[in-house]
């Protein structure tokens, strides 16, 4: 059992993965070695952030944008994905977790998509903790394919928790923390649903060199938070 760090901590937490490319230009390498540091920091800190009890973690690791980097780091990208989801490698990296892709990763090579389909299947009971992993996501794609697939079900009339129902993350509490790195201050389509009331933190540091410490620092600033969610009291 952990010692307790923290009075508070975020259910959810997304992290948005910025500054692999800056990380890599900073030291003369070639911008796939940013990407490969910034797999392992990815690994420490999913890891770190279970082991803290945040049961659920999202991450943006490939928007419907990154189509358009030029095709080698396109390749070099899905092959570390491949890599992360081959095997029993997931399985051994994150016990009792349930992997859940947001995106339609039906898009990317069949080696890739296989590997994916094998692992959701190998993990689809798990209960204890899950990983969101968007890879070809668009938080307004997902907002359309929700809104679609209600029409398709024949539904006139939607509420909220009608649209929660159809979003990748059903039945999941929202993120309640979400982090970017490397300074820049922006969501870019990032759970734009899910992100109403997200608690948001911007360090300057760049994704590679995110570390424990870092991650303490950002959760110690999410416990002086106060959500009111418009009300005048916090939530408790
Ligand atoms: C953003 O940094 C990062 C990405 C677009 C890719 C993130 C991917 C990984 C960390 C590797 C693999 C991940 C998994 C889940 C296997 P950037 O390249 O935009 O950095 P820059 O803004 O400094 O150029």
């Amino acid at each position: 059992m952990q010692e307790k760090k923290f009075n508070k901590l975020p259910k959810h937490i997304g992290y948005i993965i910025d500054g692999n490319g800056r990380w890599a230009k900073s030291r003369g390498l070639p911008r796939s070695m940013g990407h490969s540091a910034g797999l392992k920091t990815l690994k420490k800190i999913i890891k770190l952030s279970f082991e803290l009890g945040i049961r659920y973690v999202s991450i943006y690791a490939f928007s419907t944008e990154n189509w358009n980097r030029p095709d080698s780091e396109i390749q070099g990208l899905i092959d570390l994905f491949k890599k992360y989801l081959k095997g029993n490698s997931f399985v051994k990296d994150y016990p009792n977790t349930k992997l859940n892709i947001m995106g339609d990763y039906t898009k990317f090579p069949k080696e890739l998509v296989d590997a994916a389909n094998k692992t959701i299947e190998m993990t689809k009971f798990e209960t204890q903790f899950v990983l969101n992993l968007g890879i070809n996501y668009s938080g307004k794609d997902e907002i359309v394919m929700a809104v679609n697939s209600i029409i398709k079900d024949g539904l006139t009339e939607v509420t909220r928790d009608v649209i929660d129902n159809y979003l990748y993350t059903k039945g999941q509490p929202e993120p309640d923390f979400i982090i970017r790195t490397s300074g820049e201050q922006r969501l870019s389509n990032f759970m734009m649903w899910q992100a109403a009331y997200s608690e948001l933190y911007f360090p300057d540091t760049l994704w590679p060199d995110f570390n424990k410490k870092e991650l303490y620092k950002a959760l110690k600033e999410f416990e002086k938070r106060n959500r009111r969610f418009g009300s005048i009291k916090e939530e408790g």
